[in-house]
């Protein structure tokens, strides 16, 4: 097949652009969205315990940013009942996905709009994740087949903190291969993912081949339970993986594939040949762009004993530059955490630091909205950090000069294996850490953030997934696996 480019993004330092880009947003300063099973309208006119609920913009609760009705069993029942592969040729599919993809981009101001309110994505943010959506849909129209065994029907469960890109990716794979989606956001972004579906309808994806189910994980559970699917796509918590392999297993037959990318505990090294500036550079885009919410952030950085006292100055000065605020604003570097619920876990664990004098640095955040102020705390190294803090939180281990091997095998022990980032000028040291390090994406003098479908396939290992990588090329043949051989064959 002919590859296709990724998509040209917005360029927000061109002036035209931008202030096309502001008017188109503009439109939707105060437009609210709705979110509804997809098999049951729009409509919200059923009793009382299915009346929509209001979604609030994370960063300014008085702005609401529309309303959704979660789906019940019976909209479960209903969506797989009407569930049906897509029939139509490859050729077909991929001109829909990439039809798809043009709506994306023609929409770009109103998904840009969800983004900011919905999630709290930045500008950047969210022209990162528009772009990376597109691409998705690109890169596995190109690779359309009906290669691999029989297409049915697979369970898409995403995140919020990619609920344009994750969400478009996972069902991109799945429509691209001929099956059909039953698709669960997370309960915290219904919006987007109605607005990407309906996008996705109007291109010519027929509605029986994609269906939307939003709720919490009750409706993922219900589906992975249900003994009905030929596979899952999920991308979130470790934890909640566990369970829905446990589900799998429980009720549908043996080998049926879970495709799952799931949480990490990050590490950079940087060693005392790295240049200062630039190390600190990316150590700030890697621990506190997306307010941290990337599940590839920087969590634990080690820095060599002998540059750390001056090395951790440069940082504290640089988390100061950063601009808490409004995502809708140009200047906003950080945007709030997602909701009440997370911003009360990572303050408790920040809180609990300041208790014990480990707390280093903290850079002020506005008041209202659920903000966290960027945060980095002191750590004896990487084995002290015993959960993901999913935000805007970094903790700092220093390691002497002859260390490095043990500080590699501290972070291997984890038993996470997502990113990974090395700051050095010795040639022979990347060479010594790359073929050591147990990690999906490892990057060199250069942030850890923010893979490029297509050129950067991204996955972990270990518990942070099970693997294909996304946006690479052996993604696709997971979601059509081909039928074991009998038994003698
Ligand atoms: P989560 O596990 O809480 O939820 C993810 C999805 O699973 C949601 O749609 C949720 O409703 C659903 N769910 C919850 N319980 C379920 C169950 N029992 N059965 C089926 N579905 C269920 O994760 P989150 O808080 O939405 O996302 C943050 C996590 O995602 C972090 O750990 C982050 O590292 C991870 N993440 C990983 C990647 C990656 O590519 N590896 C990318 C983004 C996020
Ligand atoms: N793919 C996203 C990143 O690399 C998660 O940051």
């Amino acid at each position: 097949h002919p590859e296709r480019p990724n998509s040209r993004g917005w360029d927000l330092t061109h002036r035209p652009t931008l202030e096309a880009l502001d008017a188109a947003r503009g439109a939707h300063r105060r437009t609210r969205w709705t979110a509804a099973p997809s098999s049951s309208g729009q409509k919200y006119s059923r009793k009382d315990e299915h009346a929509p609920l209001e979604v609030k913009n994370p960063a300014d609760p008085s702005d609401i940013v529309g309303q959704v009705r979660w789906a019940d069993e019976a909209d479960v029942q209903r969506a797989l009942d009407a569930a049906t592969p897509w029939s139509a040729p490859p050729e077909t599919r991929r001109a829909t996905l990439d039809a798809v993809a043009d709506a994306y981009e023609a929409h770009a101001g109103e998904l840009f709009a969800i983004l900011h309110r919905e999630a709290g994505k930045s500008l950047p943010d969210a022209v990162a994740e528009l772009r990376e959506a597109v691409d998705f849909l690109r890169y596995y129209a190109v690779r359309a087949s009906d290669d691999g065994g029989a297409p049915g029907t697979w369970a898409c469960i995403s995140p919020w903190n990619f609920p344009l890109a994750i969400f478009t990716g996972q069902i991109a794979a799945a429509l691209a291969t001929g099956n059909a989606v039953l698709s669960k956001p997370a309960e915290q972004t219904p919006l987007v993912a109605a607005r990407a579906i309906a996008l996705m309808h109007g291109a010519g994806v027929p509605d029986t081949a994609l269906q939307l189910l939003p709720g919490d994980g009750t409706v993922g559970a219900a589906l992975t339970g249900s003994g009905r699917l030929s596979g899952v796509a999920f991308t979130g918590s470790t934890d909640t993986a566990r369970r829905i392999r446990t589900s799998l297993a429980e009720t549908h037959p043996p080998g049926t594939p879970l495709v799952a990318e799931t949480g990490g505990l990050n590490a950079m090294i940087v060693d005392s040949t790295a240049l200062p500036e630039h190390a600190v550079r990316d150590i700030l885009a890697s621990s506190f762009q997306s307010a941290g919410q990337r599940c590839s952030a920087l969590r634990c950085l080690y820095v060599q004993k002998d540059i750390a006292p001056a090395l951790i100055e440069l940082l504290k000065g640089a988390m100061d530059t950063l601009i808490a605020g409004d995502p809708w604003e140009h200047e906003t570097d950080l945007g709030p955490v997602i909701d009440a619920e997370a911003q009360e876990g990572i303050r408790a664990h920040v809180d609990a630091a300041r208790a014990e004098g480990r707390l280093l640095h903290e850079t002020p955040v506005p008041g209202t909205g659920t903000f966290v102020a960027p945060a980095l705390i002191r750590v004896g190294g990487i084995g002290d950090l015993e959960r993901e803090i999913f935000g805007p939180v970094l903790h700092v281990a220093t390691f002497g000069a002859h260390e490095v091997d043990a500080v590699i095998d501290r972070i291997n022990a984890t038993g996470y294996g997502l990113t990974f980032g090395l700051h050095t000028r010795i040639d022979d040291r990347v060479q010594q850490v790359m073929d050591r390090i147990e990690v999906g994406n490892a990057y060199v003098n250069r942030n850890q953030i923010g893979a490029i479908v297509g050129s950067q396939p991204f996955g972990g290992e270990g518990l942070s997934g099970t693997g294909p990588k996304a946006g690479g090329p052996h993604y696709l043949a997971r979601f059509r696996p081909a039928p074991a051989p009998m038994q003698g064959e």
